[in-house]
């Protein structure tokens, strides 16, 4: 039986600022939402918010890219929106970049990640959702939970696993992306998705050899590219991911155990610095000091015929602890650069702030060195 889960998400409005979503859009999208459900549109939902995004965790029957689907996220961030415009929330309807949804969300502003399954026995999946950062901020973690033995245990004990995992990688600047096979491509894989702003990991297959999960996706990110659609900067692409565990693919355990490492991240203070990403709680998913730092919080949930039995929130937990603790430190640290790389980006990353403009306006103080 097959089902797909889409996570679909966009910022529609920061309160204050960019630092986290107001219950009063909750509150709206979890209505639309229970009308669609009620319409046995949805199997099922869940609605939260993770720094200033607004997240809409779906399952239902209608397979990826489903028009009624994408039409429904779109049609709930426009009601979302126009509560943010009433309240004067920060950015209201940032992500939306286009006046009226043609078809398929992709391409217009928020970020997605779906997949269509075959339900197991047991199908425990988790949701992570990101703020402050890019979708490359996945590479380091989906590595390491599908092709680090170091991480997870089971590519070496777990005998379905043992022929391990193929990687869909996207060159987000040349819009082509290729199929690498872990361990037998792992030191190339490395040396693209090691570039975390060009290659970025898009979905990472179980192989065909894997009896639990035969050839099916078992991990899909969203790899959006806000400034590509809008033609200017409006914001990193905060993403989103949705990972499977279990029977077949890595445990619970080892598909949470990389957030135990906060690594550094491009995002944070107006998408232009690096920052150690905090695995954190809903409660603390506010994005505070210097609009940060970068953050991630996962919702786990079973699957059951659709529904969404959850969510648990993975990192309400002391076991991260010392990574959230760990970040407070690399954060005081990176802080102490300023305006300095690394901790701001360098300039190509820069080209869609105010760096062009500062040039310009030298152009013609500049000299030539003789
Ligand atoms: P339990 O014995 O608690 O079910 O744990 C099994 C396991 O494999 C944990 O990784
Ligand atoms: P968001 O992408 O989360 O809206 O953040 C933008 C920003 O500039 C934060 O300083
Ligand atoms: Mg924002
Ligand atoms: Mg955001
Ligand atoms: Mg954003
Ligand atoms: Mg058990």
């Amino acid at each position: 039986d097959k089902i797909t889960i889409s996570l679909i998400k966009a910022d529609v409005g920061g309160w204050p600022g960019h630092s986290t979503v107001h219950p009063d859009l909750i509150e709206t999208a979890k209505e639309a939402l229970q009308k669609a459900k009620d319409e046995h549109i949805l199997e099922d939902f869940h609605v939260t918010g993770v720094g200033d995004d607004l997240q809409l965790i779906m399952t239902h029957r209608k397979g990826v890219d489903s028009e009624e689907i994408h039409k429904l996220a779109w049609n709930t961030f426009e009601k979302a929106t126009a509560v943010a415009k009433e309240l004067k929330l920060y950015g209201a309807g940032q992500d939306l970049l286009k006046d009226a949804f043609s078809g398929n969300i992709r391409g217009m502003g928020p970020g997605i990640a779906e997949m269509e399954i075959t339900e197991r026995k047991s199908e425990p999946i988790v949701a992570f959702m990101m703020d402050k950062t890019e979708p490359g901020a996945f590479n380091l973690p989906i590595y390491r939970i599908f092709a680090d033995p170091f991480n997870t245990a089971g590519l070496v004990i777990d005998p379905s696993m043992h022929d391990g995992f193929k990687f869909e990688v996207w060159d987000i600047m040349e819009h082509k992306k290729v199929i690498m096979h872990s361990p037998k491509e792992m030191y190339d894989l490395l040396a693209l998705i090691g570039a975390k702003s060009r290659y970025v990991i898009k979905r990472v297959y179980a192989t065909e050899s894997n009896p639990k999960v035969k050839g099916e996706v078992v991990a899909v990110v969203s790899t959006e590219k806000l400034y590509q659609i809008a033609g200017e900067y409006i914001g990193k692409d905060d993403p989103v991911a949705l990972v499977r565990a279990q029977s077949g693919c890595p445990a619970l355990g080892e598909v949470l155990e990389p957030f135990a490492f906060p690594h550094l991240v491009s995002g944070w203070m107006r998408g232009s610095h690096n920052g150690p990403l905090m695995p954190v709680s809903i409660k603390q998913a506010h994005c505070t000091r210097f609009d940060g730092p970068p953050r991630v919080a996962a919702l786990g949930f079973q699957v059951a015929n659709g529904r969404l039995v959850g969510p648990v929130d993975l990192f309400d937990d002391p076991a991260f602890d010392r990574a959230r603790e760990t970040a407070q430190y690399i954060a005081d640290y990176m802080r102490r650069h300023g305006p300095f790389e690394p901790h701001r980006l360098p300039l190509e990353e820069m080209e869609y702030t105010t760096l062009p403009k500062v040039l310009t306006k030298l152009k013609d103080r500049f000299e030539k060195i003789q």
